[in-house]
C-alpha cells in the first residue's frame, strides 16, 4: 500500500522545508515536490515531523504492591493519539530473578502494543548471574541501556559498589547506563521522620525528596560513571541541582544526558498543597513536582542543550490505587501519566511561547532520543529508508485536556483543564494511519520490538578515549633492588 502525505512542511531536527512524503511498506520511499500515486493524506497547513519517541514509560509495571494501570495496549494508544509513535519501557527483574526470564515476561505483555517499542533493562540486584546475563541481553536481545535506581531503598535500590560494577560492565559491553538519581538512604530517613511528626499526607512525599537528594545522587552517579568509563543517561531530571551536575559534567567533556519530564516542565509543587487528598496523591511521583525556579532551569537546559530529551515516565495509577496511601504517604504508588499529552503540552508551552524552535521540539521529542538510544535513522528521522513513524502536526488544532475521552485507562489527568494548541491531524505508525483527525484507528499488536545495537558512536568514542588514557605502568630505566 502506498500513501502520500501531501502539501505539508517537513520539520526535522535540523531542517524546515516544503515537500511531500511517499510511504510504502511501512517505510519512507520518496521525499520531494508533487508526489502522486497512492492514497493521499492532506497535510495543508501542517508540519510533517518524525513521530515522538518516549524513552521512559512503565506499562503494566509491577510496583509498590500493584501494577500500573495503562498496559501496552492503552499506553501506546494514548501515545499515538498525542503524536508519539514509539515507547521504551523498562524490563524490571525482581531481585534475584534472571534478566532473561524478565525479558520473557515483558515480551508477553508487549504483544498488545499499537506502536513500536523497545526495552531498557533494570539492574535491581547484583551478582555473577547478572554480570553474565548482561552480555546476552546486549548481544542477543537488542537492549543496550541499563537502568539503576538509587532510590526505593529495600526494593529496587542498588548500592554504590553495585553501581560501579554494573557501570563498568555496561562500558565493556558498549551499553549505556541510566540512573534514577535520588539518595534512597536520606529519603528513607526523612520519610520516617515526617511520619513520626504526623506528616502523613501526599505533600510529605515532596518534603521527603528535596532537590538536594537528587543533586547529590546525580553528581555521585556522574562521577562513578566517569570512573567506570561509561556514558550516563539521567532519567527524570527535575531540579537545578541535578541539572547543574549534568551541565558541569558536559562542560568537562563527560558523556552525560539529562531527561526532564513534561510534568516537571509544566506542573509545580503547589499541586501537593491542594486540600483535596485525591488531587495531591494523583500527582505523587518521584522526583516530585518542584517550584518555578527549578522549572526555569529545566527550560533553560533544553534551550542551551545541557538537557537533551523530554519524556513522560508514564506510570499511571487509578485514584483507587493511589488511596492505598491514605494515612501513610510512603504507600501512595509513585507515578503519573502523560503519554497522550507530552507533545501537545511541549508544543504549547515550548514552541508557542518561543522557548523552543520547532526543530528543537523535534530534537528533544524524537531525534535526540533515537540517536542516544542508537536507533537513528530507522527512528527519529524523515529520510528515505526510515520507518514511516510520522506525525502530521496541526498547529491550529486546539483542545482542553480532560480525563473525559482520553485514551489512558485511568480516571483522571494531571493536566486536566490545560488548553493546548498544536495536535496531530494524522499519526502514522510504520505506514499505518492510527489517528486521523481525532479518530482512533489503532491496531492492537501492530507494534514491533525494536532491537538496538550496542556501541553507539558516542559509546565507541568514549571507550577509545578511555583506553588511550587508561593508567599504564611507567617504563623506568633504573629500579632499585628491593630492600636496599
Ligand atoms: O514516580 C515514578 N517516577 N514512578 C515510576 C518509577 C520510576 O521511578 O521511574
Ligand atoms: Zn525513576
Ligand atoms: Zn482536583
Ligand atoms: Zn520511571
Amino acid at each position: 500500500m502506498t500513501t502520500i502525505i501531501k502539501n505539508g512542511t517537513i520539520v526535522t531536527a535540523d531542517l524546515t522545508y516544503k515537500a511531500d512524503v511517499k510511504v510504502e511498506g511501512g517505510v519512507i520511499t520518496e521525499i520531494g515536490p508533487n508526489l502522486s500515486g497512492g492514497d493521499e493524506l492532506d497535510a495543508t497547513g501542517c508540519y510533517v515531523m518524525p513521530g515522538g519517541i518516549d524513552p521512559h514509560v512503565h506499562l503494566e509495571m509491577p510496583f509498590m504492591g500493584t501494577y500500573s494501570t495503562d498496559d501496552f495496549e492503552s499506553g501506546t494508544r494514548a501515545g499515538l493519539a498525542g503524536g508519539t509513535t514509539m515507547v521504551i519501557d523498562f524490563c524490571l527483574p525482581s531481585p534475584g530473578q534472571s534478566l532473561l526470564e524478565a525479558i520473557q515476561m515483558w515480551d508477553n505483555k508487549s504483544t498488545r502494543a499499537n506502536c513500536d517499542y523497545s526495552f531498557h533493562m533494570a539492574i535491581t540486584w547484583w551478582g555473577e548471574q547478572v554480570f553474565n546475563e548482561m552480555e546476552t541481553v546486549v548481544k542477543e536481545k537488542g537492549i543496550n541501556s541499563f537502568k539503576h535506581f538509587l532510590a526505593y531503598k529495600g526494593a529496587l535500590m542498588v548500592n554504590d559498589d553495585e553501581l560501579y560494577a554494573s557501570f563498568k560492565r555496561c562500558a565493556a559491553l558498549g551499553a549505556t547506563p541510566m540512573v534514577h538519581a535520588e539518595n534512597g538512604d536520606v529519603i528513607a530517613e526523612l520519610s520516617a521522620q515526617l511520619l513520626a511528626q504526623g506528616n502523613n499526607g501526599p505533600e510529605a512525599h515532596a518534603y521527603s525528596r528535596p532537590s538536594q537528594v537528587e543533586g547529590e545522587a546525580t553528581n555521585r552517579a556522574i562521577m562513578i560513571a566517569d570512573m567506570a568509563g561509561a556514558a550516563l543517561y539521567v532519567v527524570h531530571t527535575s531540579c537545578e541541582e541535578s541539572h547543574e551536575a549534568i551541565r558541569r559534567a558536559r562542560q568537562n567533556g563527560k558523556r552525560v544526558w539529562g531527561e526532564p519530564l513534561i510534568q516537571h516542565l509544566t506542573l509545580d509543587e503547589t499541586e501537593y498543597f491542594n486540600d483535596d487528598w485525591d488531587h495531591a496523591a494523583r500527582r505523587v511521583m518521584s522526583p516530585p513536582f518542584r517550584n518555578k525556579q527549578h522549572q526555569d532551569s529545566l527550560w533553560a537546559g533544553l534551550q542551551a542543550g545541557s538537557l537533551s530529551v523530554v519524556a513522560t515516565d508514564h506510570c499511571a495509577f487509578t485514584t483507587e490505587q493511589k488511596r492505598t496511601g491514605v494515612g501513610d504517604f510512603t504507600k501512595i504508588p509513585n507515578g503519573t501519566g502523560g503519554l497522550e499529552d507530552r507533545m501537545p503540552m511541549l508544543w504549547t508551552y515550548g514552541v508557542s511561547t518561543g522557548r523552543l524552535t520547532m526543530n528543537e521540539f523535534v530534537a528533544v521529542t524524537s531525534t535526540n532520543i533515537a540517536k542516544i538510544m542508537n536507533m537513528y535513522p530507522k527512528k527519529g528521522a524523515v529520510l528515505v529508508g526510515a520507518d514511516a513513524d510520522l506525525v502530521v502536526w496541526d498547529p491550529n488544532k486546539e483542545k482542553t485536556i480532560s480525563a473525559n475521552g482520553q485514551q489512558s485507562a485511568i480516571d483522571y489527568n494531571v493536566f486536566e483543564g490545560k488548553k493546548v494548541k498544536g495536535l496531530p491531524r494524522f499519526t502514522m505508525t510504520r505506514g499505518m494511519v492510527a489517528i486521523a483527525d481525532g479518530e482512533v484507528k489503532t491496531q492492537e499488536g501492530h507494534g514491533q520490538f525494536v532491537k538496538r545495537e550496542p556501541n553507539a558512536p558516542v559509546n565507541a568514542a568514549l571507550s577509545k578515549w578511555k583506553e588511550l588514557s587508561a593508567p599504564t605502568p611507567v617504563k623506568r630505566t633504573g629500579i632499585p633492588a628491593t630492600g636496599v
